[in-house]
């Protein structure tokens, strides 16, 4: 569902119709996206028969980087996906801080970011037009995590930019 109806209940309309979707088997899992309220997201996860699988949601300051929806999406099972993950964070991504990984590394700074993003539970969207990119994209997920520091250095420049 790509974003949430004006109404809660309209939601739940929407939902149920997605519900019967699963349970015709014309769709095997279902998710969310663009929903930045944390109760919303619970109260639908409690009202509902197939419970979201996913939520996809902008990666971004404005909305707190969602610490309570992760937080949710954590304890329910459900995979948290960023978008704009580069697009919305320039500034932590050129951060000297995280220049300094990558260098150490030999690696760019979107790698740095979205390797970061793994080891925190959630799984960054991206795309590309370019093959250099594409494949520094994909290399991230055979890459070894962050060490504890690094990874709550970045943490403290979210929180920063909230
Ligand atoms: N649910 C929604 O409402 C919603 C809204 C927006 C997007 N999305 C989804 O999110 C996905 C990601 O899109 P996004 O715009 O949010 O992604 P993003 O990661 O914020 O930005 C993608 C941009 O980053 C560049 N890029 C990708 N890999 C790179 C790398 N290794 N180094 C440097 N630049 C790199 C790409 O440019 P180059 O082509 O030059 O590499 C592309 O223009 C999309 O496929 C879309 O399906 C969902």
């Amino acid at each position: 569902m790509h974003g949430p109806m004006r109404a809660y209940d309209k939601t739940l309309e929407v939902w149920h119709v997605f519900e019967e979707l699963h349970s015709q088997g014309k769709v095997k899992q279902l998710g969310i996206s663009n929903f930045y309220d944390p109760e919303a997201v619970a109260r639908l996860y409690s009202d509902s028969k197939v419970k979201p699988a996913v939520i996809q949601n902008r990666f971004y300051a404005d909305s707190g980087y969602d610490i309570l929806i992760r937080k949710f999406c954590k304890e329910h099972n459900i995979y948290y996906q960023s978008f704009w993950t580069l697009t919305a964070n320039p500034t932590i991504i050129n951060s000297n801080a995280v220049k300094k990984m990558a260098e150490k590394r030999g690696i760019t700074t979107s790698q740095i970011f979205f390797r970061f993003m793994m080891d925190i539970g959630v799984v960054p969207l991206t795309g590309t037009t370019n093959e250099t990119h594409m494949k520094q994209d994909l290399a991230v997920l055979d890459m070894p995590a962050l060490s504890s520091e690094e990874i709550q250095i970045i943490n403290e420049m979210l929180s920063d930019s909230i």
